[in-house]
């Protein structure tokens, strides 16, 4: 890993062992791409990729050295001037003038990579990583850009961002700030995204890009469900085995755009960041604004190994705490078993079973506080509901520690129900515009997170009840979009701040409980996946993956989820019987077989299933208990994608390649087909292993791949609807 800045040719070149990111200061002062992919050998000036025809419009006219942005790859360009693509940034000034003109002044290159002040971002030490940042300066605006570059010792990763500073005297206003700009060469290129709806999350998506803009973006307040801030380029047949492509993960939970733009000169260009629409930041005398990071990575060797790469980064450079490379505890949570109907004596009896089981962690979901009862009343007051706890939190906790078991409860402390005390003694403390009717989303409004006062408040109401109690674990749901974005607190032209500001209120109560409450384990939740986003990760190192618990829906989730997010960060649960999302019934072994793939843990009663039943939760807890750790957090294979077949597959390997674990899924039966082979991957072809007491050579068991009929023995067939097995594979 190294930056190199080479004086003369006013040339940065950051590379480590599998990708070069070629940066130079361009004729016209500006940033310049050179190239970004594979590693390639350095040189003293790269400046031959230039284009420098004068047949269009051109920013430095002279006879050698005619340049135009349009023609070439930009680093974080903006309008108006030669570039007529998507612009990265927009600065308006006193005047009224959108034009701007950011020209290189100084650099600085140094060891690790420093924090993201009050935001989410991805760490390094001095040894992991080196930060480039290229201070540019327009000295007519009075403003100076930074653009921040880290490149990882052992990824093939580069995290981006931006800060803009007004240094001179006179106002401006920030009316588009992304995050980083990645223009290409050519276009051919597909686009694949994660997008979806409630109850059916990050569903990918592939169109083949060309000329004009393709584009996906979030304007509900939180990352969503509908489109993940997550999106990959990749060359035409890049598969998950084979093939080059780049990610771009964007490391915040609001709301954002991604947008790629195919020129008619055949270049395309890519940007990522906070979405513009709505977002405006003045700038008074030396204000800053600096915008969260996205994570670019490439592979030339498939998605296999470009979500790998995701899923390591983030797993030891972005989770942190005692939670980071931790395996996570098997949890019971009571939401479909009992929903808000519940009394200490039902939760103690299925937290008793639960322990009976060999689960290590009992989860208390919504209901607990206030007069929550049905979703119509309660959120925003934080306080026991005496007849559901009569002994309040600290009771009930010390009952299920008393049976063996870590508790943990919910909360969405982002809400209030009109019908709270809360609101009838604050109502001006939501997001709403005066004089206009204020949407409401499960009979709940959106507390003013952009207020100090009001993040203080419920600070404080939470800090009270996770004081009291032993708490090991917590939810943190958020359950509606955020409409009539207006802030009464705050002055008209401030109003383009609100939105960005409530996600740093949301950022800010996570650090002020994670800082009170360091060993807490908590898992993010947004009706199940609407805020599955890296920035979350940074406080909250597991998410609910989805509201959809059925096993078969579950598959094209979780498999979804996969390619940008770790495996041990996916909240993944067994339930009950028929399924309560979708309705259908499967058996207890496909729910667990994919539940495994992830935190696992049960939601259900398990009180309610037969003992036969009991017993197999019984080896299925064991089983997750010895293959945890490799399943969580080892190298993760898609291998058959349940959006192109009747079945699925997937399988874990550890570092060493000494074990794996294989999952596989009927999704619907195939009758009177022939079982047909499954290649595995990952393994070391020259160790032998052991699969259900055969011996096989880690090659035969990927390029001729392992017969199915193999498991015909333990009555799997690939004919019946929602079969499935798991099956180990171990060195011999
Ligand atoms: C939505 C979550 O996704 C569910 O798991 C549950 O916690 C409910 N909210 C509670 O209201």
């Amino acid at each position: 890993m190294n930056i190199v800045w080479n004086k003369t040719s006013e040339q940065f070149h950051l590379y480590n062992d599998r990708l070069s990111y070629i940066i130079g200061v361009a004729p016209s002062g500006e940033l310049a791409n050179l190239y970004f992919g594979k590693r390639i050998h350095d040189r003293a000036d790269f400046s031959y990729v230039l284009f420098r025809m004068g047949m269009p419009n051109v920013v430095v006219d002279a006879d050698t050295e005619s340049y135009s942005m349009e023609l070439n790859c930009q680093e974080y360009p903006s309008f108006g001037t030669t570039d007529f693509g998507a612009q990265a940034f927009e600065v308006e000034m006193a005047n009224g003038s959108r034009i701007s003109n950011f020209v290189y002044k100084s650099h600085r290159i140094s060891q690790g990579k420093k924090e993201i002040k009050g935001l989410p971002a991805t760490y390094a030490d001095k040894t992991e990583a080196m930060t480039l940042e290229v201070t540019l300066a327009d000295t007519l605006a009075g403003m100076e850009l930074v653009l921040y570059y880290t490149i990882f010792e052992g990824y093939p990763v580069v995290a981006r961002h931006a800060k803009f500073k007004n240094v001179g005297n006179s106002k401006v206003k920030l009316t588009r700030a992304l995050s980083a700009c990645l223009d290409f060469p050519d276009q051919n290129y597909e686009w694949m995204q994660f997008s979806g709806a409630w109850a059916r999350e990050r569903i990918p998506e592939i169109k083949k890009l060309s000329t004009g803009v393709t584009y996906i973006d979030s304007r509900r307040g939180a990352s969503s469900a509908n489109q993940n801030p997550f999106v990959i380029l990749k060359r035409p047949g890049t598969d998950d085995f084979m093939g080059e492509a780049i990610g771009f993960s964007f490391v915040y939970s609001g709301n954002f755009i991604a947008l790629a733009d195919g020129s008619t000169h055949g270049r395309l260009r890519f940007v990522m960041g906070i979405n513009p629409d709505r977002f405006c930041w003045p700038l008074e005398k030396d204000e800053c604004f600096e915008t969260p990071e996205v994570v670019i990575a490439m592979t030339d060797r498939g998605l296999n190994d470009l979500s790998q790469t995701y899923h390591k980064l983030y797993n030891n450079h972005l989770v942190r705490g005692k939670w980071k490379n931790t395996p996570r505890p098997i949890l019971n949570n009571n939401w479909e078993a009992t929903y808000m109907d519940f009394t200490e004596e039902s939760i103690l009896k299925i937290a008793s079973k639960a322990k009976d089981a060999g689960i290590e962690l009992f989860v208390l979901d919504d209901g607990w506080f206030g007069e929550r009862n049905d979703d119509f009343a309660g959120l925003g007051d934080w306080v026991e509901n005496p007849k559901k706890l009569p002994q309040g939190m600290a009771g009930l906790s010390r009952k299920i520690n008393a049976l063996g078991l870590k508790f943990g409860f919910w909360i969405e402390p982002e809400m209030v129900n009109p019908n709270s005390n809360l609101y009838r003694r604050h109502p001006d403390w939501v997001l709403s515009v005066p004089g206009r009717k204020s949407s409401l989303g499960r009979h709940q409004l959106v507390l003013d997170f952009s207020r100090e006062e009001v993040v203080d408040y419920i600070y404080g109401m939470l800090h009270k009840v996770i004081k009291g109690s032993k708490i090991d674990y917590i939810k943190w749901d958020m359950n509606r979009a955020l409409t009539e974005v207006f802030s009464v607190d705050t002055p008209a032209e401030r109003q383009g701040m609100v939105a960005h500001k409530y996600v740093l209120g949301v950022y800010s109560l996570y650090s002020r409980l994670i800082k009170a409450f360091p060993d807490i384990l908590f898992e993010s939740c947004s009706s199940g996946g609407n805020r599955f986003d890296a920035g979350m990760l940074y406080y909250a190192p597991q998410a609910w993956c989805s509201d959809n618990s059925d096993a078969i829906d579950r598959i094209r989730i979780q498999y979804g989820t996969s390619f940008g997010y770790p495996i041990v960060s996916i909240g993944s649960h067994v339930s009950a019987v028929p399924n309560q999302q979708t309705g259908r019934t499967t058996p207890l072994d496909i729910r667990a077989n994919v539940a495994y793939f992830g935190t696992f843990g049960y939601e259900l009663d398990l009180n309610e299933i037969s003992d036969e039943e009991f017993e197999l939760v019984k080896k299925q807890v064991e089983f997750m208990k010895e293959n945890r750790a490799l399943i969580q957090f080892g190298d993760f294979y898609r291998l058959r994608s349940p959006f192109e077949n009747d079945q699925a597959a997937w399988m874990v390997v550890s570092e060493d390649k000494k074990k794996a674990v294989v999952g596989f899924y009927c999704l619907r039966s195939n009758v009177n087909a022939l079982p047909g082979f499954l290649k595995l991957a990952g393994l070391d072809p020259d160790k032998e292993y052991r699969m259900e007491g055969k011996t096989y050579y880690g090659d035969e068991l990927m390029n001729m791949g392992i017969t199915l009929s193999e498991f015909y023995d333990r009555g799997f067939t690939i004919s019946k609807d929602y079969d499935s097995f798991v099956t180990i594979i171990e060195e011999v």
